[in-house]
């Protein structure tokens, strides 16, 4: 059983793809770390992001055990994850990790922005989550408040709105819904009432 979760930053597929896991006793995976760790190693070696060799090389020797560093959450790493995840190679180079991860037993559950549609095309359900920007940047802002952070609620909503649009606009797997996703909008929900929703689409799958 796959399960795939693809949403914009902030839109809540995270904290979805962890419950909906821990609620079937899946696995999970955020594949966004993976994109994370490849920007960490990079500024590591003093590179610039856009250095494409360099995002190459450290794609291809990424260790998954280096996923549980801390540092992969902290506020700009997904800034910077966006600009080495335009990097087509760079994207191959972590697909092969993703697939062996989707094929886990009872299932798997990976959310990022383009597991339904290039990672895992024949996941059994496939779920985009969005929200509107501004309520997305609300949430964010919420968060780096609550961590210390005294960035302001524009600041966070320009770099959500420059994030969508690299994300949706890059040439190699943009960000976008399968054909075949469900589309679960979050802005007017809160988690329980989302989470509600995808169990009751698993279930549905499970049923048939
Ligand atoms: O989901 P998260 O915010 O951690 O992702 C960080 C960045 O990694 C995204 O903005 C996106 O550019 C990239 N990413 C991706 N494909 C995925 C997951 C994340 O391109 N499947």
């Amino acid at each position: 059983m796959i399960v795939a979760i693809d949403g914009p930053a902030a839109s809540g597929k995270g904290t979805l793809g962890k419950r909906i896991a821990e609620h079937f006793g899946f696995a999970h995976l955020d594949t966004g770390l993976l994109y994370r760790a490849v920007a960490r190693d990079v500024l590591a070696r003093g590179a610039a992001l856009e250095n494409e060799m360099v995002a190459i090389d450290c794609a291809r020797s990424l260790d998954p055990a280096s996923l549980a560093d801390p540092v992969l959450r902290q506020a700009g790493i997904g800034e910077a994850a966006s600009i080495v995840a335009r990097i087509e190679e760079v994207r191959t180079a972590l697909l092969q990790f993703q697939r062996e991860f989707a094929l886990r037993k009872p299932g798997a559950v990976l959310d990022g922005r383009d597991i339904g549609t290039v990672v895992c095309p024949d996941a059994d359900v496939k779920i985009f989550v969005t929200a509107q920007p501004e309520v997305r940047a609300r949430r964010r802002h919420l968060e780096r408040r609550a961590a210390g952070d005294d960035i302001s609620y524009r600041e966070v909503l320009n770099l959500i709105r420059q994030r969508d649009a690299r994300d949706a606009g890059r040439a190699s797997a943009p960000m976008r819904p399968a054909s075949d996703a469900v589309l679960l909008d979050t802005t007017n929900l809160d988690i329980e009432t989302a989470f509600d929703a995808a169990v009751g689409l698993i279930k549905r799958k499970i049923g048939q």
